[in-house]
């Protein structure tokens, strides 16, 4: 799984880990001499493992390791000059739209939010001034699929990038590179990292002109991803398919357990046949993750289900080890603007669940007791 950026075989002591590099600087040998790293805002050797092993991963021809998934994100939107238009999967993480509506709208740039499943809708949408596409698949949180081969061809021929955030699914079981992106973003913070212990985020890129523009962006801004944290991303992209094969499992067993309860009136689940998307994400995808939102009855019910859970925990964020439900409306989409809120369903009712590795029996028996009046 390593993509082996010859630093773990070329250390000393033949270390099995990756070192933590924890320094700023780097001596030069000599003048005009570099041992290739000089500044650890520019690089650092953790981090160039880590971005290697991305690159691995994703397919990439670059990634580039910063801070935070809005810190990649906010690196992404400085592709683009004042006058620009973004044609955005409608149902985007909602830091995702607070940075598009204020900082973005703020230098000139224009956003507009489509259902990008709806291939028809997407062609219509374009404008000329749109510059990209930027997709979210399964979205977050409403798990609506986009179907990236139709996105290309619409991408070709009115000249887009297409921008895809991957942190639902993670290159484990989706590569959208392979798929006709030509940026993929992550929120490292969960899937990757794994342990909702690190924040981390990434860009990973096809092509060097993509590459050098964002690297020069990147080492002016400085997001960059310390050296601890890279390790500690490293070590959870090491049981990633683990992880993530676990965590699929229990969705599914809860995602047809929520189904039969009369207190769910509907599950939002990828791996579900009968959900809309199920088909487009088994051809572009090998898994569908372990994201699932439900509605219940009524929003009494999702408050109470909210404060009665025991092993899952209230709480934001998703794709560690451990189950966190979540209550969008005021949390992860609580900048999304109320009308558009309403009209995607993500309404009082509306709760979203990242199935982590516990055991599923007892993730089932702490909803069960949660759900009851
Ligand atoms: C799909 C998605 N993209 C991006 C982000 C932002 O990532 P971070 O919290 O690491 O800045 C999140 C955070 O929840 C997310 O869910």
């Amino acid at each position: 799984m390593h993509g082996n950026g010859g630093l773990v075989e070329g250390h000393p002591y033949g270390a099995v880990s990756v070192p933590i590099f924890q320094t700023a600087t780097f001596a030069h040998p000599g003048i005009g001499r570099s041992t290739g790293y000089d500044y650890s805002r520019e690089s650092n050797p953790t981090r160039h493992e880590l971005e290697s092993v991305m690159s691995t991963l994703e397919e990439a021809d670059d990634s580039i390791a910063c801070t935070s998934g809005m810190a990649a994100i906010g690196l992404c939107l400085e592709l683009f000059e004042e006058g620009s238009h973004i044609l955005c999967t409608e149902d985007l993480y909602g830091g995702t739209v607070r940075m598009f509506e204020s900082i973005g709208e703020k230098r000139g740039v224009t956003f507009s939010y489509v259902d990008t499943s709806d291939i028809e809708l997407v062609r219509k949408s374009i404008r000329k001034e749109t510059k990209a596409l930027y997709i979210e698949t399964p979205s977050n949180p409403t798990m609506k699929v986009t179907d990236f081969a139709a996105m290309r061809e619409i991408a070709d021929e009115y000249g887009l990038l297409i921008i895809a955030d991957n942190t639902f699914l993670t290159p484990y079981f989706q590569k959208p590179l392979t798929l006709g992106a030509d940026l993929v973003v992550h929120s490292g913070t969960k899937f990757l990292g794994g342990h909702n212990d690190v924040l981390a985020g990434f860009v990973c890129i096809k092509g060097k002109g993509l590459s050098e523009k964002l690297r020069y962006t990147y080492k002016t801004v400085g997001c960059c991803l310390p050296p601890f944290d890279s390790f500690l991303v490293l070590r959870g992209i090491k049981t990633l398919s683990v992880r993530l094969e676990r965590q699929q499992e229990n969705a599914k067993k809860i995602a047809l357990w929520l189904k039969d309860r009369p207190e769910v009136k509907a599950v939002y689940y990828t791996g579900l046949p009968e959900h809309p998307g199920y088909e487009i994400n088994q051809k572009q995808a090998s898994g569908c993750g372990s994201m699932i939102s439900f509605k219940v009855d009524s929003e009494k019910r999702a408050r109470k289900l909210l404060e009665s859970v025991k092993l899952i925990s209230y709480a934001e964020s998703l794709g560690g080890v451990e189950s966190l439900i979540t209550y969008p409306m005021l949390q992860t989409h609580g900048d999304v603007p109320v009308e558009t809120r309403e009209r995607l369903g993500i309404t009082e009712d509306f709760l979203r669940m990242s199935v982590g590795i516990e055991n599923a029996e007892d993730l089932i028996a702490d909803l069960e007791q949660a759900l009851a009046e």
